[in-house]
């Protein structure tokens, strides 16, 4: 059997209805906040992710699906969406646009060759935002408390972890602090630890061989080199931070394994002690240099991204079910030729008008149908017959309360429509809604 490439998987059934049911809410609550869809290719010319994301960061030296075009290009499938939505900005002169900032956001399947674990695949889904074009703390404030506002409406209790990476003299200043602590330990550290010393210091500290080390635990915290400027610039977003109700905490060890990343970086984790859910469900911080890095005029940035794939894992062992659809408006039964062939358009006809509507396929009895109904959970039945049809005539049952009537045909829609509003009245008792579109406010009152 041919089977799916390891660090990949199938996503199908319910499990592609709580997907869609995310990946849905957080577009909208994008159009909330004002940001823009932004779609950039699944794979950019290799340069594109060497030069942001760094050489000497694990997730292009080790990780990137890279290939050779027929063209002879070097090619990358984009391990992140960053430095693409970064690169169509230059490319497109968006920064040229008078409506700065430019808010935008993205959603796609990245590649990463990880070694495959749970929550860590090579296939991952990722929703991300990046706002472009203001260094105002406000929009620190604005995209860590975005993050987090996303997992409260889901019902997941997060919290998050913030740090600084000061600006670029704060930075210097670290890394020849971090030389000359770790040159004396030099011989304990991996051989990549080693290249990474010379290289970029900062990427030590993110080591997966060597992080338990107790020298990676007692290395000098950024903190402690950031200038007066950056200093004062992590306290401002703390401040807004806290005008916005974020729980968050500062967290000295973030240092993200991507190179672009100046002052704020934060990530997010579900606030649980459980073994199964340690690790970040979104990620992101300010990236002041990036533009200019790939060749834009200089230009303020800040963004996240959450892995749609861990927190459908974090929903799931956090035992938090999302309102999916569960079932169909409509399933319309027949036997006869003639009853089958107004079973056919009829279903176009509910469907055009707004109702989910499914038939039968497969030359079902009528006792199998009704089971066929259930399986579906459809809430409103139409059973056709011939002699109704001759006096225009339907037969409606509503199948949660078993309600059976036989109404004219010219009714129909207006019947099922006033039907299915009274089935669907939410009961939560929790919130205001008129019965139908409570997704937000119910799991906002949790
Ligand atoms: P990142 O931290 O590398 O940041 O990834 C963001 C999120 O993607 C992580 O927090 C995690 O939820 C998910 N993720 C990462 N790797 C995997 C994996 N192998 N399997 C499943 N999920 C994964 C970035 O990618 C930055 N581009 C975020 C950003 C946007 N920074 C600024 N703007």
């Amino acid at each position: 059997m041919i089977t799916k490439a390891k660090g990949c998987y199938d996503l199908y059934g319910k499990e592609a209805q709580r997907f869609l049911y995310i990946n849905n809410l957080l577009a909208s609550l994008c159009e909330k906040y004002n940001y823009q869809y932004i779609r950039t290719p699944l794979f950019e010319s290799s340069e594109v992710f060497h030069r942001a994301v760094g050489e000497s960061s694990d997730l292009v030296s080790k990780e990137t699906y890279d290939f050779v075009d027929r063209g002879d290009r070097k090619m990358t499938l984009r391990p992140e969406g960053t430095a693409g939505v970064v690169r169509s900005y230059i490319e497109n002169k968006m920064y040229g646009d008078s409506n700065q900032p430019v808010k935008l956001y993205y959603n796609g399947t990245m590649y990463r060759y990880e070694r495959p674990q749970a929550g860590r695949n090579r296939e991952l889904t990722q929703f991300g935002v990046e706002v472009l074009g203001s260094d105002d703390v406000m929009v620190d404030a604005e995209i860590i408390s975005f993050a987090y506002n996303i997992f409260r409406i889901l019902g997941l209790n997060v919290k998050v972890k913030i740090n600084s990476l000061g600006d670029k003299e704060s930075r210097d200043n670290y890394r020849s602090a971090l030389v000359d602590y770790f040159k004396p330990h030099i011989n304990f550290l991996c051989d990549d630890c080693k290249m990474r010393l010379e290289k970029n210091p900062l990427r030590v500290l993110d080591c997966k061989v060597d992080h338990e080390l107790d020298i990676m635990k007692n290395a000098p915290r950024m903190y402690d080199y950031l200038n007066e400027d950056s200093k004062k610039r992590f306290e401002d977003v703390q401040k807004f931070l806290s005008l916005l109700d974020v729980n968050y905490e500062i967290d000295y060890t973030i240092v993200r394994g991507l190179d672009y990343y100046s002052h704020t970086v934060f990530e997010v984790e579900v606030d649980t002690d459980n073994k199964d859910l340690q690790f970040a469900i979104a990620g992101g911080g300010r990236y002041n240099g990036l533009v200019e890095m790939l060749g834009g005029p200089q230009t303020s940035g800040i963004g996240f991204a959450t892995g749609l794939d861990r927190v459908l894992i974090a929903l799931e062992k956090s035992g938090i079910e999302l309102p999916v659809s569960d079932g169909l408006d409509v399933f319309v039964m027949y036997v006869s030729e003639t009853e089958k062939q107004f079973a056919t358009t009829l279903v176009q006809e509910l469907r055009m008008n707004g109702f989910s509507c499914d038939t039968e396929y497969t030359g079902r009895n009528l006792k199998s149908q009704f089971k066929q109904a259930d399986r579906l959970n459809a809430k409103m039945l139409v059973i056709l017959n011939d002699e109704d049809l001759k006096n225009n005539m339907l037969k409606v049952k509503n199948n949660h309360t078993k309600e059976e009537e036989t109404i004219d045909l010219d009714y129909i829609l207006y019947y099922l429509d006033e039907a299915l509003l009274e089935d669907d009245e939410c009961d939560c008792g929790e919130c205001h809604c008129d019965g139908e579109h409570h997704e937000f406010s119910c799991h906002n009152e949790e």
